[in-house]
């Protein structure tokens, strides 16, 4: 049979990045230029910035991939690009690249799910085997969803407010860590005890997340401390909001091992860079004899390889969108 090339585009949040994917799970080629030290000074990303960075950086971005593949675009076999969730201006920088690159170079365009494409970014090292049940944590996006097969999702829950990412990353904002706050708890955590006592998010058996509440316990826990001009031990603190943020994972995940007997689990988005959290997400799956998938580091976080990944199967039911293809700065792995 022959070889399907995708030339797959992610500029989502801060993270330009193109790849060349090769029959949805076989990464040829892969860069990636984050923002991340930009956005530091500002304490987050900064949209217009975002935008801005991603329309000077786009095009050598393409031209790096192409050289580390040693291929052109005329050899590509479709145009992929995430145009959903994510913000609005960064979105747009991608899209129309993307669009451009289809129009230009007569190839069929495929409109990604950024966190569907977390999901598929699984299948560039192990074959997804169905069905399993996905757990999504990024910084905008907390859900636990049961895929029955390719492109066949049906919600259990996802968070009622923040998600678990902008928890981390605001936690960490007022514990004075720098941004991007997820790893930096994370390390601050591991030379931590979980002594602070903080209040369980869901204690419930729906498969809801909540993030908010705790969140804003430590907000005020953090400023009554420190207006009683009492130390406030920033890596107990660190590790306790770790330890609380993914128990509440693990429990939803082991109710949704429990009702749906499913024996495969795929962890998916940023934080699932996690290790505190891919250690404990295994002891989950060990109980219930459940095979975990873990993408490996360098496909956790924002890239383009996840989204060629994932336009593999639409690919191949030509599924492919027109030039009027728009960005959508809301959906959750469903919509
Ligand atoms: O998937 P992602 O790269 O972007 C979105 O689609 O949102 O996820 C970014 C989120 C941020 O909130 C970041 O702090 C978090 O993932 N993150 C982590 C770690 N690495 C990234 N959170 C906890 N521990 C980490 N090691
Ligand atoms: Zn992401």
């Amino acid at each position: 049979m022959k070889d399907t090339y995708i030339l797959s585009v992610e500029s989502t949040c801060d993270e330009t990045s193109i790849a060349i994917v090769k029959n949805g799970c076989e990464c040829v080629a892969l860069t990636i230029l984050t923002q991340m030290d930009t956005h530091a000074e500002f304490g987050g990303v900064v949209p217009e910035i975002a935008s801005r960075m991603h329309s000077e950086n786009i095009t050598m971005v393409l031209e790096e991939t192409l050289k580390k593949a040693g291929m052109s675009v005329e050899q590509m076999d479709a145009i992929a690009v995430a145009y959903k969730p994510g913000l609005m201006g960064s979105l747009l920088v991608g899209i129309e690249f993307a669009k451009t690159l289809a129009y230009v170079y007569n190839k069929p365009l495929i409109g990604v799910n950024h966190l569907i494409g977390h999901i598929y970014a699984n299948n560039l090292e192990d074959k997804l085997e169905y069905p399993l049940l996905a757990l999504v944590v990024s910084g905008g996006h907390t859900e636990l969803v049961i895929m029955k097969d390719d492109y066949d999702f049906e919600l259990l829950g996802s968070t009622l407010d923040d998600a678990i990412g902008e928890a981390y990353d605001k936690v960490a904002r007022v514990l004075g860590f720098p941004y991007p706050g997820g790893p930096n708890i994370e390390k601050a955590a591991a030379l931590g005890t979980n002594s602070y006592k903080l209040p369980k998010p869901v204690d419930d058996d729906t498969y809801n997340f909540s993030y908010s509440g705790l969140k804003s316990h430590i907000i005020n826990l953090a400023n009554t401390e420190r207006m009683k001009g009492n130390e406030l031990r920033k890596e107990d603190l660190a590790c306790s909001f770790q330890t609380v943020a993914v128990d509440e994972l693990s429990r939803k995940l082991e109710l949704g091992l429990k009702n749906t007997g499913i024996k495969n689990v795929v962890i998916a988005g940023g934080v699932s860079a996690n290790k505190y959290l891919r250690i404990e997400i295994g002891k989950v799956c060990e109980k219930y004899k459940a095979k975990l998938y873990i993408p490996k580091m360098l496909y956790c976080t924002d890239n383009a390889a996840m989204i060629g990944a994932a336009a593999y199967p639409l690919y191949k039911r030509g599924e492919f969108k027109d030039l009027s293809l728009n960005a959508e700065s809301h959906a959750g792995v469903c919509d």
